[in-house]
């Protein structure tokens, strides 16, 4: 079923095909502009600005306690993160007043840091609706499911894809996982939802050796030209498969700089400290935020 624009006008979400799969292939971007956030009162992000296209990997790096993972909340829209000041848009249309639910049916996912656990939930329920959602944004509550033959044919080929035991998807979400089980599980909510732009915040940590590989893997056959992805990571092994075009650097919850993938490597091998020395009010900003000991 294709979409009118006259049916739209009021939905800020743009023209998709349901069920396909195949879905935004006009150009796109992920616009983030002197963003601000505040967190309880406590200001957080400082102005940051970054675009992503799909096609792009970008990497984001910084100390413990920089702002990433507020950028990704900010992003995706958590409630207790407040924008200030600045602006978050898909495509000229602005996030702030949408939900996490509209957001995602814009094209955005998150890989959690800490992915939350909710019993009762079954994995391929949640799955199913899920999907549904994304892939016929406009369905409203009640309307009926993608078809389970076909839900379940594409969730079989992608757990095998990605080496998980076909069983978890009979289990609670996240019940009872191990740290490596959520995050994989996290990978093939991306990889079923085939987002425009997807943030993975340390999506490698807390993985054994094997499961970075398969997640690696499984992420540089997924981001095709299709898909802009920043990585939010510590370590080298996922950048390894997906090298980034773009590097940055946050400290004191602002980008302070931008490289390719050398700056990564060169981070990695060097740690933070040129970058605060480079960058001394910032690095001030970000000691306040660190405890006495750090
Ligand atoms: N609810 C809150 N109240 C007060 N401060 C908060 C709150 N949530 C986060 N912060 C602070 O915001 C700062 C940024 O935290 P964030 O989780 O974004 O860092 P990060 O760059 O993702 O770090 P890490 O590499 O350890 O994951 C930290 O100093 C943190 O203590
Ligand atoms: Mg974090």
């Amino acid at each position: 079923m294709s979409l009118q624009p006259e049916t739209i006008t009021s939905n800020p979400i743009p023209q998709t095909e349901s069920f396909t799969g195949e879905v935004y292939t006009m150009s796109s971007v992920l616009k983030i502009s002197n963003l601000h956030v505040r967190v309880e009162e406590t200001p957080i992000l400082n102005g940051v600005n970054l675009e992503i296209h799909p096609g792009e990997i970008h990497a984001l790096m910084g100390p413990n306690g920089s702002g990433k993972s507020t950028l990704a909340y900010a992003l995706i829209g958590h409630p207790k993160y407040e924008i200030t000041e600045g602006s978050i848009e898909i495509d000229g249309v602005d996030l702030n007043d949408l939900d996490a639910c509209e957001r995602s049916r814009l094209g955005l996912f998150l890989a959690f840091q800490y992915p939350v656990t909710i019993p009762g939930v079954k994995v391929a329920d949640f799955l199913r609706l899920a999907m549904t959602n994304v892939r016929n944004p406009n369905r409203k509550e009640g309307e009926s499911l993608m078809p389970m033959r076909e839900f379940r044919t594409e969730l079989r080929e992608t757990m095998q894809q990605l080496n998980m035991d076909p069983e978890f998807a009979r289990r609670y979400l996240n019940e009872g996982f191990s740290g490596g089980e959520k995050k994989r599980m996290e990978i093939l909510q991306m990889a079923l939802l085939k987002p425009k732009f997807a943030i993975l915040d340390e999506t490698d940590s807390g993985l054994d050796s094997d499961a970075v590989r398969v997640v690696s893997e499984g992420l540089s056959k997924l981001a095709g030209p299709e898909m802009g992805v920043l990585i939010i990571t510590h370590h080298e092994r996922l950048l390894e498969y997906n090298e980034p075009q773009f590097t940055h650097v946050m400290l004191g919850g602002k980008i302070v700089e931008t490289g390719d993938a050398s700056l990564a490597h060169d981070l990695h091998a060097n740690g933070y400290a040129s970058v605060r020395e480079r960058h001394p009010d910032d690095a001030a900003r970000q000691r306040k935020a660190e405890p006495a000991s750090a």
